[in-house]
Parts: structure tokens; sequence; C-alpha cells
């Protein structure tokens, strides 16, 4: 394994060292989620359903980047280049974005899983100590090391199926040194994995049993300890609170992001998973980035999303795993909303970065189109990282992250065909992984 670790380190680094090089993909069947002069930061309501798609394409990057595309009939045959791919017909894709995750853990929760089957709810396994303070237990005893070679093995397997940038959130430690080794695997991530990764700091997802009895405590903790060492040592991008019944209130929530923004930390909250928790007016009154879960949303949190910039993110494995109701895409999309939606891979509530699911949730579940479920996965997912002027389409000058799917019919065979890996290879920086 570390022999393994070593030597991608280095291979990445050789990459980069020599990634000054032109490489074009013919013969593409269609090559979808393309921009050219007209860009957008991101897609709402009617405009999530339009995905511009080039038939009979070539593709040609540079320099790690997207430098143009077009048909394959109008390509100038008098070019040369370092590399030369045949698509062989099959699609090509932008990578997928996947803004919420928890994919630094240590061991996994099948045994809750049981509980689950034999109709204990999510509330009530977190209450007798299971759920996310299990996952802390764990995850206090391991070495930094441990976990940064778990979750490196992680991010190889999704970036396998598909995706080119994650987010990955901090909050199984619960403890000012917990917290910071957490924060510290994923800085190591950043600087030896090929994708951009951005670290989100969640100290607030739950009550540490130090605490029990003591809320206000914690939130003290966090305020006056953490967040000035985070801070300290660059460590987060973003801080998050999981804002909702049984966890953190509104007053504790706007607590932590008022003591965030004096070290402008933006936040991208959990909120409105378990009730009407004032999740979503909360991170909208602090300009969130993003508002994620929304199984409970109602015409009044609409009204304020249409008033914001925060972009609202569903996350179906999570509401699959844990069998919960839908949070209301359709009507979000209708109302002229963008919606974002990403894994929340992690070992409680969605054990799975399988992002190609994801795209089937949203079409079967949901409602999405397949162009608004792709749309939703890509650019409103990096809008939701605060990459979507360098990541989320095909365009020139952004980073060249895409897949080459096999031969598949259509692009709306990508959700239909659940289950199993529509792709046959990925692209990273312009260099085929
Ligand atoms: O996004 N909802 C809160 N937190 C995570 C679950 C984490 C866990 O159960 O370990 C989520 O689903
Ligand atoms: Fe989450």
């Amino acid at each position: 394994m570390n022999f393994l670790l070593c030597f991608r380190t280095f291979a990445h680094k050789f990459y980069y060292k020599f990634r000054n090089m032109r490489t074009i993909i013919r013969n593409i069947k269609g090559l979808a989620g393309v921009e050219t002069d007209k860009r957008a930061i991101a897609v709402c309501g009617k405009d999530m359903d339009n995905l511009n798609i080039i038939n009979d394409a070539y593709l040609i990057c540079n320099n790690g980047k997207f430098e143009c595309f077009g048909r394959m009939t109008e390509l100038d045959k008098e070019q040369n280049f370092d590399f030369d791919f045949d698509a062989d017909n099959g699609y090509v894709l932008p990578s997928f974005c996947d803004s919420h995750t928890h994919l630094v853990y240590k061991g996994s929760r099948e045994i809750e899983y049981i509980d689950k089957i034999k109709g204990l709810s999510y509330e009530e396994i977190a209450k007798r100590g299971g759920g996310i303070l299990n996952s802390a237990e764990r995850l206090r005893s391991a070495s930094e090391q441990e976990l940064f070679e778990d979750a490196y093995v992680r991010i190889e397997e999704i970036k396998c199926l598909g995706t080119g940038a994650v987010e990955i959130k901090s909050g199984y430690g619960l403890n000012t040194e917990s917290e910071l080794k957490m924060l510290r695997v994923i800085r190591r991530l950043k600087e030896e994995c090929d994708i951009v990764i951005k670290a989100n700091f969640l100290a607030a997802h739950a009550f540490p049993l130090e605490y029990k009895g003591n809320p206000n405590g914690y939130v003290d903790l966090i305020v006056n300890e953490m967040l000035p060492r985070v801070a300290d040592e660059g460590l987060a991008d973003y801080v998050d609170v999981f804002c909702d019944r049984g966890f953190f209130t509104t007053e504790q929530t706007e607590r932590i992001l008022l003591e965030a923004l004096q070290y402008n930390l933006i936040p991208k909250i959990h909120a409105n998973e378990l009730d009407f928790s004032g999740g979503v007016e909360t991170g909208v009154k602090y300009n969130a980035l993003s508002v994620d879960h929304l199984e409970y949303i109602g015409e009044r949190q609409i009204e304020v999303l249409k008033a914001s910039q925060t972009m609202p993110t569903i996350l179906p494995g999570a509401a699959f795993f844990l069998n919960m109701k839908l949070s209301p895409a359709r009507e979000m999309i209708n109302a002229g909303l963008p919606i974002a939606m990403a894994s929340d891979f992690n070992p409680g509530s969605s054990p799975s970065g399988n992002m190609q699911l994801i795209l089937s949730f949203a079409c079967i579940n949901y409602k999405l189109t397949p162009f608004e479920a792709i749309n939703a996965t890509t650019l409103n997912t990096a809008y939701a990282m605060g990459i979507s002027n360098t990541h989320g389409t095909i365009a020139a000058g952004k980073v060249a992250n895409f897949y080459i799917t096999k031969k598949i019919p259509s692009i709306e065979y990508m959700p239909y065909y659940y289950g199993s890996n529509k792709i046959k290879e990925i692209f990273i920086n312009g260099i085929k992984h």
C-alpha cells in the first residue's frame, strides 16, 4: 500500500511536469456539456434541461485544459499531437463534481444498517450513541496515515466512476485535536491527488459524549478554540453545521457562522433533512454557497432560496439509504431554482460515492430528466464547490477532466442503465488515468 502511494505521488508529479502535451480524442459519438462563448456559472429552472451536445465530434486538450472541440468533419488534419485517442464512438461528458462528502473516516457501520432494517430510525440510532458518534470513536483512535490511506483509496474509486472534483468534510473528530487531524488528512489529499479537493470544517456535526447536557459548551469550544486554529493553519475552505432537529439549533448555527465569517469561511450547511429546521433560512442569511439535504422544503423555503445565491443541493444517496421522504426537486426546478445533486459519501447514511448512481436516482426518484440530472451533478455541483469557472462543463480553458463512455446508444442510457459502470476511460487534467 505504501509503495503504491509513493508510486502514485511520483507519477502524479511526473504527470504535472510533462502535462504540457497536446491530446486529441477522435470519433466521439456525442460530446456533451459543451459551452462555447456563452458561459454559465450554474443553470436554473427550465435551463437545467438544456445540454449542448456535438455529435460526431473531436476534443483537443492542451496543458491540462480543454483547448477546442468541434465536428470530426471540420477537424484540421494538419496538426501534431503528443497523444491520439480514439473514443471508438463512445460519448464524452464532463467529470462529475461531488460537492458533498464525508469520505475521510475509519471503519464501516453495517451493524447499524441491520438496526435500520429492523426499524430503528437515523435519530434513534444516533441517540443510542451510534451514528456519527460511532464514527467519531473510531476516527479518534486512527492515525493520520491510516486515515489518509483509506481516503486515498476511496478517491481513486470515485475517480474511476467519473468524479473529477470533490468536497470533503471533517466532522468525525468532534474535539480540537481530531478535527484538526481530519483536516490535515484532507490537506494531504489535496497535495497528493490530481483532482481538486475542497475542505469543509464540520465540527458542528454532532455533540460529542463529553458535552452531553452541555451543548452550548461544545459550541463555545468550536468558536473559541477550533475555528481560530483551523483558520490559523489555513485548513478549511468552507464551514458547515448540521442545523436540524436534535442536532444544532439555528441560534447555535448562527453563532458558528458569524464567527466563521471573521475568518472568511463561507458556509455550506446541512439543512432541513429531519424537519423544517430553519437551516435553509439561516444558511441563506449568511450567504451559504449551498444548503444540503432539503427533505423538508415548502413554499417559504423556495421563496427564500429564489432570492439568494445559495445552491439547493439534494443528496439522493442518503435519502435512498435511509428510506427518507424525498426532497421536492421537481417543484424547486419548476419554481425556477437550480438544483445540485451530490453523493454524501459517508459510512452512515450513504456508503457510496458513485455519482452514476446519483444520476439514476435523480431521474427515477426525483423526476429529473437525464439532461437535468447531468447538469445537477456537474455544473451545479461545481458551483456548490466554488469552482464552476474551471470545472463542470467542457469549455476552452477549463480543466480537462472528463470521461469516455463504453459503447452506449444514447446519453439518456447513462441514468437508465442503473447500477453498472458505463465509463470506459477517464481523463484528469487532460491525461488518461
Ligand atoms: O450528511 N446528516 C448528517 N450527516 C451525514 C451523516 C453522517 C453519518 O451518519 O455518519 C449526512 O448524511
Ligand atoms: Fe452530509
